[in-house]
């Protein structure tokens, strides 16, 4: 599970989260805070979901579990909790053998199909059976261009033009993300092409060594596009604090990878369920601190800056 090359995309991500501090703020009345908060049209009890991860076969090693388990666990344990899991893809997959979009199907379309920038043809024939399994919305990570895996097994990955974006979110009547964002003109060509939701994201640092963290680049983008598209962010999160953080630099919500993998090769759906539980409750806990009643409220403020 670890990042490219040196690591060091994968340790700035968290060293970014780091770097920023929260301004806690006690005084006023007593309250509860509250985490709900809408994606896509769909309440959903936090914005915290779990991000498109895959190949769990190549990891766990004597307690590996299927990549269907996988699957599984992190759609119906999100379902369970009241957000929505990711699923991606990897060349383990193919129209056959989509296990995430089973799990979606089976969790009466609870959740979301990210599928890897191969051929237009191939990602759409993803995409058409996703909306058979009655998906929330499809994607691409835009970052898997320069997968080696993929093209060692002879499944083709390319970079993809505002045109190609175009084509695929005019191809499907599900809400169209493209994920894998790090540069703001990157992000701003997204949204051109119609992306309903973009996501900030070097893919937990793994597609690139030496990238910066995503909270660095973040607010660039928010600037840039707040309000013109829906802003995700990943890597590096790890509890509700670094959430707060995320969504005070103007994400709308967040993906998080690796700890969920390791809930559910560790607890399946249960295991899934509690860790996002935990994300909750730890996310408002920091709101309860920072004198953040809902979601909406968050802003900038509550980040300690010595100016
Ligand atoms: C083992 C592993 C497999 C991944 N597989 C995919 C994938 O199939 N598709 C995708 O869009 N992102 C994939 N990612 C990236 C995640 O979606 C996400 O961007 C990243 O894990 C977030 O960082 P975090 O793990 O620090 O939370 C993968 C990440 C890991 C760790």
């Amino acid at each position: 599970m670890g990042g490219a090359g040196s690591g060091a995309s994968f340790t700035n991500n968290v060293k970014a989260l780091v770097k920023l501090k929260l301004l806690m703020r006690v005084v006023g009345k007593q309250f509860e805070p509250t985490t709900e908060t809408t994606f896509l049209g769909k309440k959903i009890s936090m914005p915290i979901m779990a991000a498109s991860v895959t190949g769990v076969n190549s990891f766990g090693g004597d307690n590996a579990i299927t990549e269907k388990e996988l699957c599984r666990a992190i759609v119906l344990g999100c379902k369970k909790a009241g957000t929505i899991g990711f699923r991606g893809d990897t060349y383990t997959y193919s129209l056959e053998n989509s296990f995430g979009i089973d799990a979606i199907a089976e969790a009466d379309g609870w959740g979301i199909k990210i599928v890897k920038p191969r051929e237009q043809r191939v990602i759409n024939d993803f995409y058409k059976k996703a909306e058979k399994a009655k998906a929330i919305a499809v994607g691409i990570d835009v970052d898997g261009c320069g997968s080696l895996i993929m093209a060692k097994h002879g499944k083709h990955v390319f970079n993809k033009t505002i045109d190609d974006l175009k084509e695929l979110k005019k191809a499907t009547k599900l809400p169209f993300i493209v994920k894998g964002l790090m540069y703001a003109e990157d992000a701003k060509k997204a949204v051109e092409a119609g992306a309903d939701v973009i996501v900030v994201s070097n893919h937990g640092g793994r597609v690139l060594d030496h990238s910066p963290g995503t909270a660095e680049v973040l607010p660039k983008v928010v600037t840039e596009l707040k309000g013109k598209t829906t802003i995700l962010v990943d890597g590096g999160i790890r509890t509700g604090y670094d959430v707060l953080k995320m969504l005070a630099l103007g994400a709308d919500g967040v993906l998080i990878g690796r700890d969920v993998i390791r809930a559910a090769v560790g607890g399946g759906i249960d295991g899934v369920y509690r860790i996002m539980d935990h994300f909750q409750k730890t996310l408002k806990k920091a709101m309860k601190m920072t004198a953040c009643k809902t979601i909406q409220e968050i802003s900038s403020d509550i980040i300690y800056s010595e100016a």
